[in-house]
């Protein structure tokens, strides 16, 4: 085992995470793997998406990581369960749609859960909705990882595309959307511009709160002072290229 954090998601979207825990932890070491080669994961069937996430977690653990985050709540709804089986001896992070605290926050009106089809589809997100799902409208956030991949979220198309998808819900009264994938951060402000008056929710602070509790429960927090970041990615070198302005974007 090393001191580096393995952060693993099927593209870009990971970064917002990773983004956040090193702002948390300045002083940690991490590796970041995205599977942009087979990104999205969303509109993939369940076995497939299996297999794309134990292939992109193999890519870390081989590194001998001391800990991992699945920055990718797709990849949590389908993996997280049977990788934690197979290594109970490494603490593994996962996410979720930030409906918990979406749900607490209403105040008379309804929660949109943006998320990928898989997302939604998997029995995870169905405890989720048993529990703090009423009032909230699950809505598949189609074609916006692709945007996001592709370096677009910033461009007016990008918004014409949020404006599409939650324009069914424009009349409804909206108190929170939840940004229930981690490429959504990315579409913050169309998202924003969509329901001014609604609060967002994502994912990214609790779980990179977690990330820190289970590094101290473990006694894996580094000593050093100024951490590192490795980026890798199924897609080659032209893709590691364009990680650093996924992570300066989210200081925008
Ligand atoms: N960023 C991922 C998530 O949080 C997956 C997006 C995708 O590949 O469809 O769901």
């Amino acid at each position: 085992m090393n001191d580096l954090i393995g952060f693993f998601d099927s593209g870009m979207g990971g970064i917002s995470v990773l983004h956040a825990a090193r702002r948390l932890m300045p002083e940690e070491n991490y590796l970041f793997y995205g599977d942009n080669a087979n990104t999205p994961y969303g509109p993939r069937p369940l076995e497939e998406i299996r297999a794309l996430s134990a292939a992109g977690i193999d890519v870390l653990l081989r590194r001998g990581v001391k800990a991992v985050v699945i920055a990718c709540n797709t990849a949590t709804s389908a993996y997280a369960e049977i990788v934690r089986a197979e290594h109970p001896e490494l603490p593994i992070i996962g996410m979720e749609p930030a409906l918990k605290p979406a749900h607490f926050a209403r105040h008379g009106g309804k929660v949109i859960v943006l998320a990928t089809a898989a997302t939604l589809r998997l029995q995870k997100f169905e405890r989720l909705m048993d529990r703090y799902g009423d009032d909230a409208i699950p809505v598949v956030g189609e074609g916006l990882v692709e945007l996001v991949e592709a370096g677009r979220a910033h461009t007016p198309e990008a918004g014409d595309r949020v404006r599409a998808l939650l324009a069914p819900y424009a009349d409804q009264q909206i108190d929170a959307v939840v940004l229930g994938c981690t490429h959504y951060p990315y579409l913050r402000a169309h998202i924003q511009a969509a329901f001014p008056q609604a609060s967002l929710f994502d994912g990214r602070d609790g779980t990179v709160q977690r990330l820190k509790s289970q590094l101290e429960k473990y006694g894996l927090r580094t000593r050093g002072t100024c951490g590192t970041i490795e980026y890798q990615s199924s897609a080659g070198e032209s893709a590691v290229q364009r990680m650093q302005r996924f992570m300066e974007w989210m200081d925008e």
